[in-house]
C-alpha cells in the first residue's frame, strides 16, 4: 500500500475575480521510501497540491473534490481535514523560507527540543541530547552555539538546515519540502540538496520534494511529476523522463536546461505565458503554447495514459 493516495483531488480559490482552479484533478500515488518530485513552472498549482496534501488549505481556497489518503486513511477531502495529528510527526514540512518555519523568540535548541518532547515523549535532557545529534547530522559545524542561537542570529543556510532537522526529528513517514532551497544563495543552494539528498536517501522515509527547477529533480528524486495548470502531465522515472521526455511541455522544460555536451542542440523555450486558472484554455491546457497541436487538442482534454508501469503522459501525441 502506498504511504500517500491522491485521488482527483481538486483545490480551487473562491476569490472576488473568480474560481482559480489551483488543483484541478490531480492523482499521485507515493510508495514508501520513493522521493517523488513535482516539477512545473510557477502557477501551475505545486504548492497548493503540497499544502492540501498536508491539509493546511485556507480561505478562499478549499477542497472541492477528491481526496488524501495517508497510510490507508482519508485525512482530507471536502468532508473535512484530519491532519492535524500528523502533522510534525509523521509528516514534516520544509518550506522556502527557514525563518518563516522557525520560531522568533525560542532558540534553536528549545524549539527541536520541544518538538521532540512533544512528540516522542522525551524529558528534557534526552531531547536535547538528539537535538545535539541532529544539528551534527544536518552538518552543522557547531551544535553547540546553535543550539543556543536564536532564528535571525543564523544564516539563511544554517537556519533551513535546523528546519531540515526538525523535520526529520520524528521520523516522519512523509516529508513535504516545496522549493526549500530557492531562498538561498546558489553556492549555500547546491549544499543543502548534497544534505538533503544524502539524509534521505539513507532513510525509509518518503519525500514530495516541490521544485520549479527540473535538473533539482535529477539530484533529488526517483520519481519526477510535471505539472501544467492544475494538472500532472507527465510522470515517470526521473530517469527517463531526462533520457526520453514524452509530453511537449516537459521537453520544453528539459531544453531550457542548459547541458553540457550538448552546445548544438538548439534551446527551444516555451513561448507564450502559463495560462490564466480562473479560465484555463479548453481541451489540453498547454495548446496555445505547443509547437505540436493537433486538431483535437483544443477540443478534447486529453486524460493520462499508461505507456508502461512506470510512466504515464496525457497528451493526444500517445495512443
Ligand atoms: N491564497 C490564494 N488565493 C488566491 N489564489 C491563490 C492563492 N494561493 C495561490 N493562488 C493561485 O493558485 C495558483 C497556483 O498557485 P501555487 O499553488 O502557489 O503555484 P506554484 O506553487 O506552482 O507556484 C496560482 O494561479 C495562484 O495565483
Ligand atoms: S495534447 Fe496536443 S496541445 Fe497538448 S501537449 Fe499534446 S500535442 Fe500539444
Ligand atoms: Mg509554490
Amino acid at each position: 500500500m502506498p504511504i500517500l493516495e491522491v485521488k482527483n483531488l481538486k483545490i480551487y480559490y473562491f476569490t472576488p475575480s473568480g474560481i482559480v482552479k489551483a488543483v484541478d484533478g490531480v492523482d499521485l500515488y507515493i510508495e514508501r521510501g520513493e522521493t517523488r518530485c513535482i516539477v512545473g513552472e510557477s502557477g501551475s498549482g505545486k504548492s497548493t497540491l503540497g499544502m492540501g496534501i498536508a491539509g493546511l488549505i485556507d480561505h478562499p481556497g478549499r477542497i472541492v473534490d477528491g481526496e488524501v489518503i495517508f497510510d490507508g486513511k482519508i485525512v482530507a477531502s471536502k468532508n473535512g481535514i484530519y491532519t492535524q495529528k500528523l502533522l510534525g510527526r509523521r509528516i514534516t514540512l520544509i518550506f522556502q523560507d527557514p525563518r518563516s518555519a522557525l520560531n522568533p523568540v525560542m532558540t534553536v535548541g528549545e524549539q527541536i527540543s520541544e518538538t521532540l518532547q512533544h512528540n516522542l515523549g522525551l524529558d528534557r535532557r534526552e531531547a536535547y541530547k538528539i537535538a545535539y545529534d541532529l544539528l551534527r547530522k544536518v552538518e552543522i559545524p557547531d551544535p553547540e552555539r546553535v543550539l543556543h542561537s536564536y532564528p535571525h542570529e543564523l544564516s539563511g543556510g544554517m537556519a533551513q538546515r535546523v528546519v531540515i532537522a526538525i523535520a526529520l526529528s520524528t521520523e516522519p513517514d512523509l516529508i513535504i519540502a516545496d522549493e526549500p532551497t530557492s531562498a538561498l544563495d546558489v553556492t549555500v543552494q547546491a549544499e543543502i540538496l548534497r544534505l538533503f539528498r544524502s539524509l534521505v536517501k539513507s532513510g525509509k522515509r518518503s519525500v514530495l520534494f516541490i521544485t520549479h527547477d527540473l535538473s533539482v529533480a535529477l539530484e533529488i528524486c526517483d520519481t519526477t511529476s510535471i505539472m501544467y495548470a492544475g494538472k500532472i502531465v507527465e510522470e515517470g522515472l526521473t530517469r527517463e523522463i531526462f533520457e526520453k521526455p514524452l509530453h511537449p511541455y516537459t521537453q520544453a522544460l528539459l531544453s531550457s536546461i542548459p547541458r553540457i555536451g550538448l552546445k548544438t542542440e538548439k534551446l527551444m523555450s516555451i513561448s507564450g505565458e502559463p495560462p490564466l486558472m480562473i479560465e484555463p484554455p479548453k481541451g489540453c491546457r498547454f495548446h496555445p503554447r505547443c509547437p505540436f497541436k493537433l486538431e483535437i487538442c483544443d477540443k478534447q482534454e486529453p486524460i493520462l495514459i499508461n505507456l508502461s508501469e512506470t510512466r504515464r503522459v496525457a497528451c493526444h501525441l500517445y495512443k
